[in-house]
């Protein structure tokens, strides 16, 4: 029954983007380290690069990002200087070109820039490092504050790739987490993308949001598909109010209970299933054809920061205030709060405020932990003995007599009915992980 496995199995686990986990970063490596691990990089690394802009028009009640609520451009402008002279700083740590591989905008909202600062930040990456002329370059946009110049500057850019904050199209969804976006202001943005030469479409859809229910998960599918977009990621709403506080906005009685969360996202992933889209990992769905599919099939896949990712740059530069970057030595996250970090560059310093360096133990853990999310299976054998994995392999057996995951010797697959708890099988490999109430959300 999975009401019973919902209530055997409700505790609060990480989502595993990275491995040792965000919160286990610490002071002790900072800018001077990061300026060391990036000297490193060697011609034959590839890069992919994280732009983050954490401004937004107005805030969504549901948001878990870090963003902040500005009406006013001038704080932008300041923050752009910032990410331009992080570029240089960058780049001046680089000994080597190694080649761009990919780019990704998130947020905040990129569609909150002057279409002109997106462009000269695209053309100072162009100049400043060796972006392949076949990367993938990604940008979320927030379909109520994109322009038309803006999506001109996306294609002169080259940008080829565009995730769409779509969440949920229901009106009274949509008023309860202060987000109105009608169906015909979402067809129209994809309608001038498309128009302007934008390809490959993702959307992000959330379950578990107030007011929602069968019905509704049902018609914002419907309306979904008629917009075929090539991929989706389907988000579990996470409701962390004692972190953010603008979440209390959102009051616990109006949100479904953990049996009707679990019930709406196993509708929400059988209606793309029935619409061709095949699932992959824990939480997005692709056409056959689409790059993140042909990935997953090929065995590429990878998980990062941003979730599931084609990706397989051997290093992450994070540009922007919080962001997080990762290096073959170890992960590194950039200062929180705007001010530290613009005060940082203007110091021409760089802005690492904690970060953490990998023993061997982590980068297998991490591979363990990767794996088991991207192909939901691993054999234990390719990390070394399987018994030095016994106290795992006798953790996993709770979840193995539920029928949740598969053991065969050194082989551990996470079932189709495991799938949503899948972190679970995770965790058991995380050597960090102490029970802490109230860090992470749910584990389904
Ligand atoms: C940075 S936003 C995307 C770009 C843009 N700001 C927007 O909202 O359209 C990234 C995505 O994170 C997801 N998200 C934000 N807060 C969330 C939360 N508390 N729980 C689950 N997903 C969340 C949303 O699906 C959102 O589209
Ligand atoms: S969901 Fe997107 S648009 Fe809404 S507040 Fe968060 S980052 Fe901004």
């Amino acid at each position: 029954m999975a009401e019973d496995l919902l209530k055997k199995y409700d505790r609060q686990v990480p989502r595993y983007t990275s491995y040792p986990t965000a919160p286990h970063f610490h002071e002790g490596v900072a800018g001077e380290t990061y300026g060391e691990w990036l000297g490193a990089l060697g011609n034959d690394d590839t890069l992919s690069l994280y732009f983050h802009v954490p401004f937004c028009a107005e805030m969504c009640w549901f948001c878990g990002c870090h963003t902040k609520v500005t009406r006013k451009y001038e704080p932008v402008v300041g923050y752009v200087s910032s990410m331009h002279r992080e570029l240089d700083l960058v780049s001046a740590a680089l000994k080597a070109q190694p080649k761009v591989t990919s780019v990704h905008w998130g947020g905040g909202s990129p569609t909150m820039l002057k279409p002109d600062d997106f462009t000269q930040l695209m053309q100072a990456l162009r100049e400043k490092f060796n972006l392949a002329e076949d990367a993938e370059i990604a940008v979320e946009i927030d379909p109520r504050t994109l322009a038309a110049d803006f999506i001109e500057a996306l294609v002169a850019s080259g940008v080829n790739r565009v995730s769409l904050g779509v969440q949920d199209f229901d009106d009274t969804v949509q008023q309860a987490i202060n987000r109105v976006q009608p169906y015909e202001m979402v067809a129209k943005v994809v309608e001038d993308l498309r128009a302007a030469g934008i390809k490959a479409f993702n959307f992000d859809l959330i379950y578990g949001l107030p007011y929602q229910t069968a019905e509704s998960i049902i018609r914002t599918v419907d309306l979904a598909m008629k917009l075929q977009p090539d991929r989706l990621s389907v988000f579990g709403y996470a409701h962390v109010p004692w972190m953010k506080t603008h979440q209390r906005m959102i009051k616990d009685e109006t949100l479904p209970d953990t049996a009707q969360r679990f019930e709406l996202a196993e509708l929400l992933a059988n209606q793309l299933i029935s619409h061709d889209y095949d699932r992959i990992g824990l939480d997005h769905f692709a056409k056959a054809d689409d790059a993140m599919q042909v990935a997953h099939a090929g065995g590429t896949l990878r998980r990062n920061f941003q979730g599931y990712t084609t990706d397989s740059a051997s290093a992450l530069i994070g540009i922007g205030a919080s962001s997080i970057g990762y290096l073959p030595q170890g992960y590194v996250q950039n200062q929180v709060p705007l001010k530290t970090y613009m005060d940082a560059m203007n110091a021409g310093d760089l802005a690492t405020a904690r970060g953490i360096a990998l023993s061997d133990q982590d980068k297998i853990r991490g591979r363990i932990i990767e794996e088991l999310m991207c192909q939901l299976k691993v054999d234990l054998a390719d990390f070394g003995e399987a018994d030095l994995y016994a106290t795992e392999l006798g953790a996993l057996q709770p979840l193995a007599e539920d029928g949740l995951v598969k053991v065969q010797g050194s082989k551990v697959q996470v079932t189709e009915k495991g799938r949503p708890f899948m972190r679970l099988a995770c965790a058991v490999f995380d050597a960090y992980l102490k029970p802490e109430p109230k860090r992470y959300s749910k584990a389904i």
